[in-house]
């Protein structure tokens, strides 16, 4: 049977040559150059991946944060952050599910001197991710691991926590739910075809939630979540504050995966109007601002009497929002509609359909998701179309 990672491995030959306007480039054919004409071809492209806008920012803003640290990047393609970071300081593990990148890297790491900082693994499958010895300070993936189906991806991320020290930090760069909508909401298969080529097999979009849930049960705090690059690439770096939770069992875990849908259950009108429209809830909201729309009552779900709960478990609800006019404001909430159990997030209208995960702050499910006018002097209409509850990972 041939496997998900050899699909890939055959695409991942070629490699992005650099920066994101100069192409992608065969390593196979990069290692029949001379050494000479390796590094003079190696460091045009490092010039071109070191503009501002693509790495520019990220290496002034991490710099020398590595120094002394062992940093494991998974999927290092011709190696342009690795060198960057071992110039700094970083002790640099290059990892690869291409034999000949790998080969690429370690001949250029050679050639630069810089072999006693460097080690290197080549991912056949993710298991053999378990072959990393000692432990982690940085797990860095840069455009890689949205590359596989995500529970593959789960796989690697999940074998990469049981190395990383409390602490660590995860650094990944994807591409957003935003750019997956722009162009055109297309099966994963496809998705990759227009972001990095025919020859590729699988492209996912993420946000930091979608991320976080891989990582999962690990807990994390968000240190940045940013968008680059004309909103192109995401950004996200986490620190890992308990990479496993060995408190948890294989089916606590488990059960946490669960999700309920939100959209069927019970509505309540307050002063504006909800209503189902097919399996969306359409909302009209009236002025002033912060005039309550309605609220859907969470707690007509059993969902969360299926959950065991301990006192770190926090909840969260994902809402896909197509709103036309206007601004909205979301929040969880106990029994009181004033007392608010989650940030509240405002979303501004936008041709597109845009997503938000609102998040509680205690172990208590909440009671109702409300809906309330964030506009100031103006209406707001919108159209949930989707919601799921879930634990928060
Ligand atoms: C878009 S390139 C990025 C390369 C490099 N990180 C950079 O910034 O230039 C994607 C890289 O991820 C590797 N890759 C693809 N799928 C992977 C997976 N499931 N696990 C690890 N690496 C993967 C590819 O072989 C390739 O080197």
């Amino acid at each position: 049977m041939i496997d998900f990672l050899d699909i890939s491995r055959e695409k991942w030959r070629e490699v992005p040559a650099g920066g994101d306007l100069v192409g992608r480039i065969y390593s196979t054919d990069l290692l029949k150059s001379s050494d000479e004409a390796l590094l003079e071809h190696w460091h045009a492209m490092d010039r071109a991946a070191s503009d501002a806008n693509h790495r520019g920012w990220y290496q002034t803003l991490y710099n020398e944060s590595f120094a002394g640290r062992r940093v494991i990047e998974v999927g290092s393609g011709l190696g342009f952050d690795g060198v960057y970071f071992m110039r700094t300081g970083a002790r640099w593990i290059f990892t690869d599910i291409v034999k000949d990148n790998l080969t690429y890297v370690k001949r250029l790491v050679d050639l630069l001197g810089l072999s006693a900082q460097a080690e290197y693994l080549w991912i056949e499958t993710p298991e053999t991710l378990e072959g990393v010895t000692g432990t982690i300070d940085v797990v860095w993936a840069n455009g890689s691991l949205h590359h596989a189906p995500f529970e593959i991806a789960r796989k690697e991320t999940q074998i990469l926590l049981q190395r990383l020290t409390p602490g660590g930090r995860w650094i990944e760069l994807f591409y957003p739910y935003e750019r997956w909508l722009r162009q055109g909401k297309l099966p994963f298969s496809e998705f990759g075809k227009l972001t990095d080529g025919e020859r590729t097999p699988w492209a996912e979009w993420y946000d930091v939630e979608r991320i976080k849930q891989r990582l999962f049960p690990a807990t994390t705090t968000t240190i940045l979540d940013y968008k680059f690059g004309g909103g192109q690439y995401g950004w996200v770096d986490l620190r890992v504050d308990a990479p496993v939770r060995s408190n948890l069992s294989a089916s606590e875990i488990e059960a946490r995966h669960h999700t309920a849908d939100i959209l069927g259950l019970p509505t309540q009108t307050m002063s504006g109007q909800i209503k189902q429209e097919g399996t969306a809830l359409a909302f009209q909201c009236t002025v002033p601002i912060w005039y309550f729309v309605g609220r859907i009552e969470l707690k007509a779900s059993d969902f969360a009497s299926r959950v065991p709960i301990d006192k770190g478990i926090r909840w969260a609800v994902d809402l896909e929002v197509s709103l036309s006019s206007g601004s909205a404001g979301f929040v969880l909430t106990g029994e009181d509609s004033l007392d608010f159990i989650s940030r509240e997030l405002a979303l501004d209208a936008r041709p597109a359909p845009q997503r938000l995960t609102l998040v509680t702050d205690k172990p208590d499910p909440p009671k109702y998701l409300l809906i309330r006018n964030a506009a100031y002097g103006g209406t707001t209409s919108g159209v949930l179309n989707s919601g799921v509850l879930r634990v928060a990972a």
